[in-house]
């Protein structure tokens, strides 16, 4: 038996960018309904859908000001419903964005909380007095830009706690009517039909609460991220209440059943992560983002999947991601020949995968003009805004690729080559990106061995990745060319033949006898031995 969320794929939709349906030059609910078609015949299970509540859109939309009801730019909680409906009529799940961490400066709770020092909400949020000298309480960084994370609030003399913005004050949620507020927000969408939640920074909720400095990183130099400047040992992932944290939205979700899903965003070292799924009592899946981290080469991705395999607790499911709305595009990280090859990857390792909306045409970074700036995180420490990966979904080669109607100016600028990279054009073309992402996919549906089967990686050449996934009856051999030259592998001597089902230029159905697998240059093979 398996979970639909274990054998299913996972599509990342960023609202404001996948389809506009009111000629604003934003995304909206609507509009993703328009394409659910497309996603079905796409062949996902399931899409995740970051925020679209009430915000001010300091952080576009990961500052929730209301978090039941819809930001009226997305549309309204009538279009929710239809999106939910409709979805589930094509078979797709919807998984939402929660943000438990922080919310809107903006949000009524936060306006009653900072009015005074008895206002029954104060304890909602993390107040300190300054320290002896005036100044912050400790030495926590924010994430963006690597300032205090503490504000001063003049009408109080008190600082908050903002682990992200000053426009994101961080929730107390050792508060129990915090902790009651919020899980009731799991509640009011779990009525509505949701089939799960993706957990922002779900590993950050929880802090210590003495407070205390955060210890200098001895690797950070010029140039790196300034907020991580410190190692974050008390900021977040603060065991054992992080893990508590976990169990309240656990035992939330199962009053509505066994099958809702809870995806924790955290980007830790995979033992600590394994923390997270408990005894099965935690997070269904708290996000591997290793491969984001991580360099793409064959023996570096080997290493991690014998890593994550090794520390999985038996009863854990793992997971893989190759791209969000935080990372630069995987096209453009690792070139258009190798994201094939990635795709490939994703589409064949164990574990849940999910994609990120536009990876599957071929989606790259678009620069920026400094006058289209929109992330507040460029501004803060320019170089690391999020815009680049975030820009219009590329349907078409009309103007404003089908984004949005022609004459309207979209939020973020569309990418120069979408004329030739898009869905239309590459929906007909038997070896497009496109093409090859759903062959993946239907290949990874029909077949237990890949969908839920176990996995086993081989020694390779240099510069290969060779895998083995298995089920009763079907076994798989999946072999990857991470270089830019032809490789040759001798299959392993039990398997006397291999059975060529897809290879990423998708030319290639053959028997191989003689057990000599050539590889072409950035070429993927998945085959039946
Ligand atoms: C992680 C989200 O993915 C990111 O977009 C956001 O800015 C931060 N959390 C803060 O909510
Ligand atoms: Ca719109």
């Amino acid at each position: 038996m398996a979970y639909w969320w274990q054998k299913g794929i996972i599509y990342q939709i960023y609202p404001r960018s996948f389809q506009d349906s009111n000629g604003d030059g934003i995304g909206d609910l609507p509009g993703i309904i328009q394409r659910l078609d497309y996603l079905a015949w796409l062949g996902v299970d399931a899409i995740w859908i970051s925020p679209f509540y009430p915000s001010p859109m300091a952080d576009f939309g990961y500052d929730v000001s209301n978090y039941t009801d819809v930001h009226p730019m997305f549309g309204t909680l009538d279009d929710f419903d239809r999106l939910v409906e409709e979805s589930h009529r094509r078979g797709l799940r919807v998984i939402i964005d929660f943000v438990p961490n922080h919310t809107s400066d903006q949000h009524p709770w936060f306006q009653e909380s900072r009015s005074s020092r008895d206002n029954p909400k104060r304890d909602w949020y993390i107040w300190r007095d300054p320290a002896p000298d005036g100044g912050p309480p400790n030495n926590w960084l924010s994430r963006f830009g690597g300032g205090s994370a503490w504000e001063y609030d003049e009408r109080t003399g008190q600082y908050y706690l903002h682990s992200f913005l000053k426009e994101q004050p961080d929730l107390n949620w050792r508060n129990p009517e915090v902790r009651a507020a919020m899980l009731d927000v799991l509640r009011f969408w779990l009525r509505r039909g949701v089939d799960g939640f993706r957990v922002d920074v779900s590993f950050r909720v929880m802090k210590d609460p003495l407070l205390r400095d955060n210890p200098p990183n001895p690797n950070w130099r010029e140039g790196m991220d300034p907020a991580d400047r410190l190692i974050e040992r008390y900021s977040m992932d603060f065991a054992p209440d992080i893990h508590q944290f976990n169990r309240w939205l656990r035992q939330t979700v199962e009053e509505f059943g066994k099958d809702k899903v809870l995806i924790g965003e955290m980007d830790l070292p995979f033992e600590r992560m394994a923390a997270h799924y408990g005894k099965g009592d935690e997070l269904h899946l708290p996000f591997n983002f290793r491969l984001l981290f991580s360099p793409w080469k064959a023996d570096v991705v080997r290493q991690l999947i014998d890593e994550y395999e090794r520390v999985l607790p038996a009863h854990a499911w793992p997971n893989w991601v190759l791209g969000n709305h935080d990372q630069p595009r995987i096209a453009s990280r690792i070139g258009r020949e190798q994201a094939r090859v990635a795709a490939m990857f994703l589409l064949t390792v164990r574990g849940t995968p999910t994609m990120y909306y536009g990876d599957e045409i071929g989606m790259e970074n678009v620069p920026i003009p400094p006058e289209r700036v929109q992330d507040p995180w460029e501004r803060l420490a320019p170089g690391f805004g999020r815009d680049p990966a975030r820009t219009p979904m590329q349907w078409d080669d009309s103007p404003n690729a089908g984004f949005c109607p022609p004459g309207v100016e979209p939020w973020l600028p569309l990418a120069e080559n979408y004329r030739t990279i898009n869905v239309a054009a590459q929906r007909h073309d038997p070896t497009s990106m496109l093409t090859l992402t759903r062959a993946l996919i239907g290949l990874r549906r029909a077949a237990p061995a890949l969908n839920r089967g176990s996995i086993r990686t081989l020694d390779a050449p240099d510069g290969l990745l060779a895998y083995l996934r298995e089920a009763p009856n079907e076994r798989y051999l999946i072999v990857l060319n991470f270089t830019d030259q032809p490789q040759g592998a001798l299959l392993p001597e039990a398997f006397s033949s291999a059975n060529i089902v897809l290879s990423t230029y998708l030319d290639r159905n053959e028997l191989v006898t003689n057990r000599e697998l050539r590889l072409r240059p950035n070429e993927g093979i998945v085959a039946m031995v």
